[in-house]
């Protein structure tokens, strides 16, 4: 079974996974041997540093091992994309891959036997959405009803957000200037270019860059268009009392988000990335049908 995108999982599994990431971040002893002589390679295309080293220092943790794989310092712009993960597929037990296009990762998945991780993609990044999803539950309890506003740019991460928050019962409310909406739609979704509407009675408020990596040439179109879609004072103001601010990281202090709001006691940005680390490990234990 691979993780390309969380449309492929239903809200069954999405919940056992973070009742084992609960169960995992309380007890990791436990799990000490459970990864023991298992191999996750981690193939990057992109620069990282949460993903690599969650994802790295996870498999410590479990008792395993992970190999980091950089594109430039490998061959995978050599060979064919297929031919090169099939040959990494018979050395590991799993795959995390870091790449541009949707369709790099279900190469890899396909020319694989063995299960494929998207650890971003220009179109998603779910296992942002698995940590983030623990960390709304951790810290408000039950996700069912609750709301989440996205302000920003509509993409990879504002994409995987819509799914799993929907599949879990949650409402998303996007704000996006017009022509930046995500791809993604659902049921639970609102749009709108207005920050203020969409945060109203939110219990959590989210940012991510304005521009993600590989987009660099739009810089300077989206810093005239985005300013007066930054998460401030202002705008947390809006949202529900007690609201957390959230973010993926890494962060553009002064841009999507004001030091104000990410160093405030609202902002939860250090618990998400450490619980990229337990939201994965729950997920590589599942699909390696270890637990
Ligand atoms: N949030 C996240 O994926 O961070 P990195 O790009 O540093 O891995
Ligand atoms: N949207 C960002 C997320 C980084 C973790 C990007 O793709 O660059």
């Amino acid at each position: 079974m691979n993780f390309l995108t969380l449309k492929d999982f239903d809200k069954g599994f999405l919940e056992e996974t973070l009742d084992l990431a609960v169960k995992l971040k309380a007890n990791y002893p436990n799990y000490a041997q459970s990864l023991k002589n298992k191999t996750l390679a981690m193939i990057f295309m992109k620069t990282s540093t949460r993903t690599r080293t969650s994802f790295e220092a996870g498999m410590t943790k479990l008792g395993g091992h992970a190999i980091f794989l950089e594109s430039k310092a490998t061959n995978f712009t050599l060979g064919s994309l297929a031919d090169e993960a099939s040959c990494v597929s018979r050395y590991a037990d799993i795959i995390m891959a870091r790449v541009f296009a949707q369709e790099q990762v279900e190469v890899i998945a396909k020319s694989s036997d063995v299960p494929v991780i998207n650890g971003l993609s220009d179109s998603f990044h779910p296992c942002q959405t698995l940590a983030d999803l623990l960390t709304i539950q951790e810290k408000k309890g039950d996700l069912d009803g609750k709301k989440l506003a996205y302000v920003g740019d509509g993409n990879n991460v504002c994409n995987s957000l819509i799914v799993g928050c929907s599949k879990l019962g949650m409402d998303v409310s996007v704000a996006t200037p017009k022509g930046f909406e995500p791809a993604e739609k659902s049921s639970n979704l609102q749009l709108t270019s207005d920050p203020a509407e969409a945060v109203a009675e939110a219990d959590v408020v989210y940012t991510d860059t304005w521009v993600s990596m590989g987009q660099e040439k739009e810089t300077e179109e989206k810093m005239k268009i985005f300013p007066t879609f930054q998460v401030n004072k202002e705008l947390m103001a809006k949202a529900k009392l007690g609201a957390l601010f959230m973010h993926c990281l890494p962060a553009h202090r002064g841009l999507e988000v004001s030091d104000q709001v990410i160093d405030s006691e609202a902002s939860v940005v250090f618990d998400q990335a450490e619980n990229r680390m337990h939201a994965q490990n729950a997920l590589i234990l599942k699909l390696l049908e270890v637990e």
